[in-house]
């Protein structure tokens, strides 16, 4: 049963960064997947990511310089261009020739999409293609180009497991998310009845449409419909669209350690669909994200004896979802055969 930590997925792409997080000829360092990574963004805008470790002595290349073009080490000033190969030694004479093809810090694949930057971990030195994941997940409605207007990101204390179950939670929010402005009634549960069905690297409840008379769905325009996705390595889309503009939020889990992880959520909107201001929106997500990792932090404590854990029917059907998925992908790759979805349509029930 799931305690602190979770083993990590490979062979797929996780959210590393909003893309407005590196500008042009900066770096950002960051543990992600227990790696030490080292994005950056060059002088002509392209991002990339190294391994956060000169092959030299080992000391971080984020202590260095980056000129837009080559990560300097701070130590004998090594250069590394954007592949991670090593392009400079200083302390070379001229007699003194050395192979910099083998010299290599190490990089990773890395796309800029959608306004975020998306890193590839790979399983055994694989590419994304060969893995099975060739590209990272799309939003629909949004051309690649677009990025989300809105976008918050809290560390979790916690396992990719444990944030992955808050995802999926349909039962909680009455009791964790109770502030003024959405404000759900513990004693005033409905009863719940959702259709599923499996989908790429996942499972998704199934698209219907949402009731004419709520406000908000009412700026969308005609006929709102929704569609929330659930995939590995641990993202849920939600798409609600109506006849006049479209929303999409992802919530975006991404293990910095096998017990601490990164919880993003961002929103694409339509042009001229700005149903909040901003900084308002960009706050109430903050309180919102924030309850959750309140949670996860007393869970902590309560993890640290190892208590045993409950999966129950159905509330927590789509936590026992994502183990199977996740156990299917380590599966395949150790099979080395393509992922096979485990899972059926199937109607749940609950009352939240
Ligand atoms: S440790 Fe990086 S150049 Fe020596
Ligand atoms: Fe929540």
């Amino acid at each position: 049963m799931q305690g602190l930590k979770a083993e990590l997925l490979r062979g797929l792409w996780y959210v590393a960064a909003p893309g407005k997080s590196v500008r042009r000829g900066k770096m950002l360092p960051k543990t992600l997947m227990g790696e030490p990574v080292l994005i950056g963004r060059d002088n002509d805008g392209k991002v990339f990511a190294l391994r956060d470790n000169c092959p030299h002595r080992g000391i971080p290349l984020r202590y260095g310089k980056f000129d837009g073009e080559t990560v300097q080490c701070c130590y004998h000033g090594w250069k590394f261009d954007r592949t991670g190969t090593c392009v400079e030694v200083p302390s070379l004479r001229e007699e003194q020739k050395i192979e910099f093809g083998r010299i290599k810090c190490g990089a990773y694949d890395c796309i800029e999409q959608q306004g975020l930057i998306w890193i590839y971990f790979p399983k055994d030195g694989e590419t994304p293609a060969e893995g099975g994941q060739p590209e990272p997940a799309r939003m629909p409605h949004f051309a690649d180009d677009v990025a989300p207007t809105l976008g918050i990101m809290l560390p979790f204390p916690c396992s990719t497991d444990h944030a992955a179950f808050g995802l999926m939670d349909p039962t909680h929010a009455a009791f964790v998310h109770t502030s003024w402005w959405f404000k759900k009634d513990a004693t005033k549960l409905r009863p719940k009845e959702k259709h599923f069905e499996p989908s790429e690297l996942g499972w998704r409840m199934v698209r219907h449409k949402l009731p004419p008379q709520n406000l908000v769905y009412k700026l969308l325009g005609k006929d709102v419909e929704t569609e929330i996705s659930y995939k590995l390595p641990g993202l849920r889309i939600e798409e609600v669209h109506g006849d006049k503009h479209a929303v999409v939020g992802l919530t975006a889990i991404t293990p910095v350690t096998e017990e601490d992880t990164e919880v993003y959520q961002f929103f694409w909107t339509t042009p001229g669909w700005v149903p909040f201001v901003r900084p308002l929106a960009q706050h109430l997500m903050t309180v919102f994200l924030d309850q959750d990792r309140r949670v996860v932090v007393q869970q902590r404590e309560g993890l640290m004896h190892q208590p045993r854990l409950m999966l129950i029917n159905d509330a927590d059907t789509q936590a026992r979802w994502w183990m199977r998925v996740k156990d299917e992908w380590k599966g395949a790759q150790s099979e080395s055969r393509p992922f096979a979805n485990p899972l059926v349509p199937r109607t749940l029930r609950w009352r939240s």
